[in-house]
Parts: structure tokens; sequence; C-alpha cells
């Protein structure tokens, strides 16, 4: 049965392109990058390439690429690295509530080693309220950071301006790129951005593998996290050839068809508000839609819960939010954080598009979420009105 897929945020099909390019990396040339020999050097060659086409798809030099794990890893190593020298003073470090998990947590890691954390106020629609991020920030702020696109509901931070607020308070800004890179332009020299996290399988790479931008002074103060060969002075460990490739096929994927992916997915996006407009008047949308990317909607479905909708279909996949978050039962801590009150956010499902999507199967997907939740909606409220 064909799979209608819906959860681009969660993660992607890896691009046939990018499996293509990760093969011989996995075949004859598997040879180690930081081994001298033959295929040492032809493996090196690769990773120098992929390091190129990360750095391209940033505006960035090869040498402030760092390869990581995934985001993750390189939220980690670009806040707790900052946290790892002796602190006389007292330090803080400012976050943004409607962050992923795999910033958030750190700032509760920094907190438990009596690091001052701070959370900046966002506004209804989502982005940052950038007087109370002014007023976070003082000469003890080591850093700020902020997702530049947010997983649940699609908002584009003003990336730009908090870095401007951070530098003149004498702060670095991180920034979680995870579901920005690959799908909006990014300059991180005209942003004004100290390090940037991305991840290949957010953008039709491979899972396990993403990156770390950090601005050459910047790098010079981080400290690793983890401890080994010293392969790369940030990040010890043998380099997963392969991965790295993948990764550096799928930016460069991302770069060729950014332009042309941005208005196959706002066309899609406009397909799919005719369906959810067709069969649920009055639908609302969660955030502002006039500030977030196309490819994410995040929607109340009135009268359903949105877990079990998700749970009960089974030729289309979507999901309330986040993956890591999908076993809570409270309602999405980034709805909430918006002012979403809690029936609506139970009520939400956010739908992801791809530019592998076809209109076609988005209308299929769509019709047969709106045709479950009608059902669902009929059971528990003992009445469908919000649905045709
Ligand atoms: C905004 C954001 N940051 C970080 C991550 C974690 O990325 P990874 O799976 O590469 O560790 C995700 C994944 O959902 C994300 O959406």
């Amino acid at each position: 049965m064909n799979i209608i897929y819906l959860d681009n945020c969660a993660t992607t099909r890896v691009d046939e392109e990018v499996l293509d390019a990760m093969l011989p990396y996995l075949r004859e040339d598997f040879g180690n990058p930081s081994s001298p020999h033959v295929l040492g050097k032809r493996a090196r060659r690769a990773v120098d390439l992929a390091a190129a086409s990360v750095g391209e798809l940033l505006g960035a030099d090869p040498s402030t690429i760092v390869f990581t794990s995934g985001a993750t890893e390189s939220n980690n190593i670009a806040l707790l690295g900052l946290f790892e020298h002796e602190d006389r003073a007292p330090v803080n470090a400012v976050f943004c509530p409607t962050d992923h998990k795999s910033s958030l947590s750190i700032g509760s890691a920094l907190a438990a080693r009596g690091v001052d954390t701070r959370t900046m106020a966002v506004r209804e629609d989502g982005q940052a309220d950038l007087a109370d991020l002014r007023a976070k920030l003082d000469a003890h702020t080591r850093v700020a950071t902020a997702a530049w696109v947010n997983s649940e509901i699609g908002t584009i931070q003003p990336i730009a301006q908090m870095a401007a607020l951070c530098h003149e308070a004498g702060a670095l800004l991180h920034v979680d790129g995870a579901q920005a890179a690959g799908r909006i332009p990014i300059d991180v020299n005209a942003e004004g951005i100290d390090t940037l996290s991305l991840s290949a399988h957010k953008v039709h790479g491979p899972k396990g593998v993403g990156a770390l931008y950090a601005r050459r002074e910047v790098r010079r103060r981080l400290r690793p996290v983890m401890y080994g060969g010293g392969q790369h002075e940030l990040r010890s460990g043998t380099i997963p050839t392969h991965l790295v490739v993948g990764l550096g096929a799928a930016c460069r994927l991302a770069q060729r068809r950014l332009n042309d992916n941005w208005t196959a997915i706002t066309r899609l996006r406009e397909v799919a508000l005719k369906v959810l407009t067709d069969r649920v008047p009055g639908f609302r949308f969660n955030g502002d839609p006039n500030i977030s990317v196309p490819h994410v909607l995040n929607v109340v479905l009135p009268g359903v819960r949105g877990e079990s909708l998700v749970a009960g279909l089974h030729r289309v996949a979507l999901s309330t939010g986040s993956a890591c978050n999908s076993d809570s039962q409270e309602p999405s801590y980034v709805l909430t954080a918006i002012g979403v009150a809690a029936d609506d956010a139970n009520s939400s499902v956010r739908i992801c598009l791809s530019p592998q999507l076809s209109e076609e199967d988005l209308v299929t997907g769509l019709e047969l979420v709106c045709e479950r939740a009608r059902g669902l909606a009929e059971v528990v409220t003992g009445a469908s009105t919000h649905y045709r």
C-alpha cells in the first residue's frame, strides 16, 4: 500500500541522487578518511567536497564546518561547548521556549550546573519578542539560542535582528537550523550567525549525520563535549564517509532546487488549504502562515484528539508535533507557549509537505484525514458539524 507521507519535519525520504552518491563509499571506496593510503585519500577528497557543499549552502567557508551525528549533537557542541571552561564570573544563557527539545534540554543541563538560564518571550504568532530578548541579555550573557524555523508551527525567526541584539550585549547567537537549512536561503555572514546546526535527514539525506557551522573566532572558544582520537579538534571519532557524502549531496540538491522547491511547496500548501477549507469550514492555523515556511501547516481539527486521529490512520503518515514528544500526553509545549488553549492544542495536527509529494496524493491524504476527523468528532461530541 502506498503510504501518503505528510510528516516531512520528522524526517524525509532519502533522495535517489543522494543514495547514488553514498553507495560507492560503502562498497569500493570504504577507506578511512584519516588514513594516508590511496583509499584514505579518496575518502578524504569526498569528505572535503561534502564540507564545501555544506559551506556553500550556508554561505560559509568549508573550514568552518564540523561534521556531527545530527542537529542534536551540533546543538550540544555549540551550547555546552561554550560552558566547558572554568567560570569565575556569573554567566547566563537565553533560550527560546518554542525550540526543539535538543536545545531546551541543554538549558536544563546548564541550569543544573549553576548557569543562569533565561527564557525569551514569544508572541502569539510564534516569533520571539525582540524587546524581551533585549531585556534578557546582559553583560554576563554568553549565548542566546533560537531555531530559525520552528519544527511544529513553521515560524521563521528574525535571526539577523536577534543576532544584532546579542552582539550589542556582547553575547553570541546560536541558531538551530535543522528545519531551515535547504528550505530557506541562508547566508550566515549576512545574518550575523555565530554557530548553526543542521541535519541531513531533514532534507532528503541520511539519518545520523549533520553539521555544525562555527565562525572562526567562536570555534576557538568552543570545547569538545566528547574526547577521542582528535580527527577533528571539536569532534573525535572516525568520519562516516558515506553519511557525510550523503549530507553533501543533500545540500547540493537542496541548493540547486531551493527556489523550485519553494514554489512547488507553496502550490501544495494552496491545494492543502483548499481541501481543508472545503472539508473543515472554520478550521484554524496555529501560528501565522504569513511568517512561516510553506511546508509546515499546524491546524486545529475541532472535536478530535490529534493523537487519536493520527494513530488511527493507516494510509497517511502525519503527526501532532515533534517526533521526540509524541509519547507525551500533555498538550504541545510549543502551542502552549504561543497561547493556544489546551483543547485546541490537543486537537491540532501538523502537516509537513515535501517536493516529493504529488498534488493527487496530498488531496487523497487530506481527504482521508478529514474523513477520519469527522468520524471521531461524531463519536466524541455526538456531532460532526465542524466537518463536511
Ligand atoms: C528544530 C530541530 N532541531 C533539532 C532536531 C534534532 O535533529 P537530529 O535528529 O538531527 O538530531 C530536530 C529534529 O526533529 C529539529 O526539528
